[in-house]
């Protein structure tokens, strides 16, 4: 098992795949995650991908695009047999690692514990603002869950759904 360098490719069978994966998923945001734009984001440095003997992916994460510059790091996945084993977290390790500096501009929003257990481990913290230090247009305002009218009284934020950041996003 290992990650793909950032210089290889997969075919496109395989992103195919991935993206079916993905959006078979209920705690992913699945109307972003198509093959085009895994790939894309992948090329650009914004995704990891672990694969094993003859490039089956295994493992993904990816840092999506948000309003102002700012990354959402998310669509973490495990193939399902593999889950608990550790990979989750060496994924998003991994996604932090390549992001370097980058990584202040970023949080993340997730449902699911494992998730925030990886995410802890990987050096974020759990943050209850969801307007400072990254607004509201890039925190509720893309989730597609909560319907735009309920969005400002959600009773899953910082309950089932927690944000988390790096203390460095925070400025003086
Ligand atoms: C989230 C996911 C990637 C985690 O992958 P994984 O390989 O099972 O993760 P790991 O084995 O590395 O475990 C990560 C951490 O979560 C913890 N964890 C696992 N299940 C947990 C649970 N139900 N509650 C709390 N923590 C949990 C583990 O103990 C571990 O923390 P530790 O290293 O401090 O012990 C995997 O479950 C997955 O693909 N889920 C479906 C897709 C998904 O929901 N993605 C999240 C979208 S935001």
């Amino acid at each position: 098992m290992r990650f793909l360098a950032e210089n290889e490719s997969l075919p496109w069978c395989s992103w195919q795949k991935l993206a079916v994966n993905l959006s078979a998923e209920p705690k992913i945001m699945g109307s972003r995650v198509t093959a085009a734009e895994l790939r894309k984001l992948f090329k650009r440095g914004q995704a990891v991908v672990y694969v094993e003997e003859g490039n089956d992916v295994i493992g993904f994460m990816a840092a999506w695009d948000g309003p102002d510059g700012v990354l959402e790091l998310g669509s973490i996945w495990v193939r399902s047999e593999l889950r608990g084993q550790g990979l989750g977290n060496t994924v998003a390790l991994e996604l932090i690692r390549r992001l370097g500096t980058n990584r202040i501009r970023s949080f993340a929003i997730t449902t699911n514990p494992a998730c925030v257990a990886a995410l802890k481990k990987a050096g974020m913290q759990v943050h209850l603002d969801w307007i400072t230090p990254f607004s509201w247009g890039a925190t509720c305002g893309p989730c597609d869950v909560v319907r735009e009218e309920n969005k400002l009284n959600c009773s899953r934020r910082n309950n089932d759904c927690i944000l988390l950041i790096f203390l460095e996003s925070i400025k003086d």
